[in-house]
């Protein structure tokens, strides 16, 4: 299971990988705008920082709605770095988007999936990413879990080489139970990451080990 830190904060992108278990980073234009990145330049100039700090496949979005204008975006990013996934949203024009990507070799994240209908239809384009929204899914009381199984289904059926990413991850207890149904990525905040290895009984014990140590000191 690979995990991606879902963020367009550099620092905390650093910290991530300092763990040593990180696989990727996802960004999205709400993420970028939030670290104050404006212009194309400096949004190209900021993938480019992020693939200079994690090892593994880093999403850079497009923002336009049309074919040629999504096509025209993701080749740029594409050449920007080896490590650049083009992220393309699930509506019809992205679907022939991903089909022209996967034509050329361009790696693809299909993003904005709420369906398995969708998810179905980004795997049939080619899509080596799909992204279902979890959180937000749970957020208008539709389970988000439920539909990572769907898709591991769908696509275990088929024998789809699409991978799950599941995404708007909130809290430790969604990596878990994706990792349970078989997602193959899960993305999500840092917090939600590191919340994995709290435990207060680990604690307790290491405070007791810490304090008999002494005695022997
Ligand atoms: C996916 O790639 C998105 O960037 C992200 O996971 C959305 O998460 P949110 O619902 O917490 O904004």
């Amino acid at each position: 299971m690979k995990f991606f830190i879902d963020t367009a904060n550099l620092a905390q992108i650093k910290e991530a990988q300092e763990l040593g278990i990180l696989d990727g980073v996802t960004t999205n234009p709400s993420l970028m705008a939030k670290e104050g990145i404006k212009g194309i330049d400096a949004i190209k100039k900021h993938y480019v920082d992020i693939c200079n700090i994690v090892d593994g496949d880093v999403s850079a979005e497009v923002i336009s709605t049309d074919l040629a204008g999504m096509i025209k975006e993701g080749e740029e990013f594409a050449a920007l770095h080896p490590q650049i996934v083009v992220k393309v949203p699930m509506i019809p024009e992205g679907i022939k988007a991903i089909k022209y990507f996967t034509g050329k070799g361009i790696r693809t994240n299909c993003t904005l999936v709420f369906s398995a209908g969708q998810a179905l239809l980004a795997a049939k384009a080619g899509a080596s990413y799909v992204s279902p929204f979890i959180g937000r899914l749970d957020d208008v009381s539709t389970d988000g879990l439920g539909l990572i199984e769907d898709i591991r289904l769908i696509y275990d059926n088929y024998g789809f080489d699409t991978e799950i990413l599941a995404a708007s991850v909130r809290h430790p207890m969604h990596i878990i139970e994706c990792a349970k149904i078989g997602a193959d990525v899960i993305t999500g905040p840092l917090s939600a990451i590191t919340a994995l290895a709290k435990h207060p009984l680990t604690d307790t014990g290491l405070a007791t080990f810490l304090a008999d140590a002494k005695k022997f000191a």
